[in-house]
């Protein structure tokens, strides 16, 4: 396995600590097993000592994926550390990741720690886990903005302690390619008994680097790359799997290496992960944005028909963009509709499968054909909305030119149990809708974020709205999906109102 590449995704941690990306339970399950599907070696649920809702998402994913390793990331403290492996150890292959920073700025202003005090806790640390787990890796947090042989006596102290995976992250996303190359190949060729340890990279993408940094440092001889889907991360993000891992498969001549990520489920889990946290993928990104296999040009369309790899270096089919061929519609059965679902990776118990039954039937009367896309949002409207504070039962809307009426909405829901009735007018009838609705939760939020994106073509395609709220320090995200536009906006509008009333009682640590 010398020259195979291992991929480590951090979407549900790393890629959670992006604004506007939390995930609930079930979300995180579901994306979980989907990346079973995806064939990534290694998962990093999540931080468990930095909430108790990452600590329960970490132990269930552990407890039900198989399959792959699940990791849980922890700092160089005990109890982080004794937490993480309390989250982790049900898993089949648990891994406890720890980090801590070995940059002359970190230590300094950061830590407040002596190089030296670094190099104890980092011992101390990677001992703790050993004596839970030989699976430990440990990470040394702005590894391109430290000293490279400071970084050979941190590696050393980590594999003498027994950590198996030493990762270096460009944490800024601040390094080159060749710079960052010749640093990992610095402190594997200068760090005693290296070959006991698999190095690892993690490169965020401020500088739009992260994947040219990971491939780099690949090339070179890391072999385990930390990315995540889409992109999503801290700040700007980090290097995203589905372009890592073609870029290996489609230059394999170039970079002799092998990984077993199932290419084919690359869109699928993309997709996924977009409807999940409600962020539409960009037109023009790399491998699975809408037009990343769309020919334009004339002269291109032309070079194409005489042959296609004149203009396409891999084929849609090979990231998994080709339609489903099992149409699901008005008169499709239970067993076809539970099989579709589970075809997408969706395990459904009996009372999950009749819900979505019945809101597939009640689809098909007004839409013809259910598309993939239909049916994933369907599985987030039904199932995974977290327990509702406010509960949408009815709106009306009026639409009007600005003379005489102005827009007008009439809201009935459920707030706390109770059924509570409002109407009033806005700038626009989105406006209007969000007035009512705000006066009967009580509560002012300010609007961040308003997206509507059409899923699927035609005129009858089911409309996807993404809303983001701000409340003081808190940011929630919400969706809603219906043919009616207004009413898809009034679902994200409540959606993310809960989700806001859900993170100020947990008071979860990272968004609030
Ligand atoms: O960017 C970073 O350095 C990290 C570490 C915790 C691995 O996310
Ligand atoms: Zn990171």
């Amino acid at each position: 396995m010398r020259n195979h590449v291992y991929f480590f995704d951090t979407t549900l941690r790393d890629g959670e600590q992006s604004p506007g990306a939390t995930m609930n339970l079930q979300e995180k399950l579901a994306l979980a097993r989907q990346m079973e599907k995806l064939g990534v070696d290694v998962i990093e649920a999540g931080f468990p000592a930095s909430s108790p809702g990452d600590f329960e998402a970490v132990k269930a994913i552990a407890a039900q994926v198989r399959g792959l390793q699940v990791a849980g990331l922890a700092r160089c403290l005990e109890k982080d550390i004794d937490h993480c492996w309390e989250a982790v150890k049900v898993g089949e292959n648990p891994r406890i990741h720890i980090f801590l920073s070995t940059s002359p700025l970190h230590m300094e202003y950061k830590l407040r720690n002596s190089p030296e005090d670094v190099i104890k806790m980092i011992g101390d640390g990677v001992r703790r886990c050993v004596s839970y787990t030989g699976n430990v890796e440990f990470s040394a947090e702005d590894a391109s903005r430290s000293d490279r042989d400071f970084l050979c006596r941190v590696a050393e102290t980590a594999i003498k302690a027994g950590a198996r995976v030493i990762n270096l992250p460009d944490t800024v996303g601040y390094a080159q390619p060749e710079e960052f190359a010749a640093l990992v190949r610095y402190v594997i060729e200068n760090t005693p008994q290296s070959d006991k340890a698999i190095f690892s990279v993690h490169c965020h993408d401020d500088l739009g680097l992260g994947v040219a940094n990971t491939l780099a440092a690949l090339r070179i001889g890391a072999r385990q790359a930390e990315v995540t889907l889409n992109g999503i991360g801290e700040r700007a993000g980090n290097a995203s799997l589905e372009e890592v891992a073609m870029a290996l498969s489609v230059r394999r001549d170039y970079f002799g290496l092998t990984h077993s990520i199932v290419t084919e489920q690359l869109y699928p889990s993309c997709r996924m992960l977009s409807m999940t946290i409600g962020r539409p993928i960009p037109g023009h990104k790399a491998i699975v944005g809408e037009n990343a296999f769309a020919h334009e040009s004339g002269v291109h369309q032309d070079g194409m028909l005489k042959n296609r790899e004149t203009y396409e270096i891999m084929t849609p089919q090979s990231v998994g963009r080709a339609g489903s061929s099992l149409v699901i519609g008005k008169h499709s059965g239970r067993n076809a509709v539970r099989s579709r679902f589970e075809g997408m990776g969706f395990k459904l118990d009996e009372t999950e499968l009749n819900v979505l039954f019945e809101a597939v039937k009640k689809l098909a009367d007004r839409k013809k054909t259910l598309h993939d896309d239909d049916l994933m949002a369907l599985v987030h409207e039904e199932i995974y909305r977290m327990p509702d504070r406010y509960r949408l039962r009815h709106v009306s809307v009026q639409s009007s030119d600005g003379g005489g009426v102005p827009p007008t909405a009439a809201v009935i829901m459920d707030v706390d149990g109770q059924e509570k009735r409002g109407a009033g007018f806005g700038a626009g009838p989105v406006d209007a809708l969000f007035n009512v609705i705000a006066d009967l939760v009580g509560r002012e939020t300010e609007l961040e974020q308003y997206s509507i994106n059409a899923i699927t073509g035609g005129t009858d395609a089911l409309g996807e709205v993404t809303v983001r709220l701000n409340a003081g320090a808190c940011t929630a995200t919400g969706r809603g999906a219906h043919p009616d536009i207004l009413v898809a906006s009034a679902r994200a509008y409540v959606n993310a109102l809960n989700s806001l009333a859900k993170l100020e009682t947990e008071k979860h640590e990272k968004n609030c």
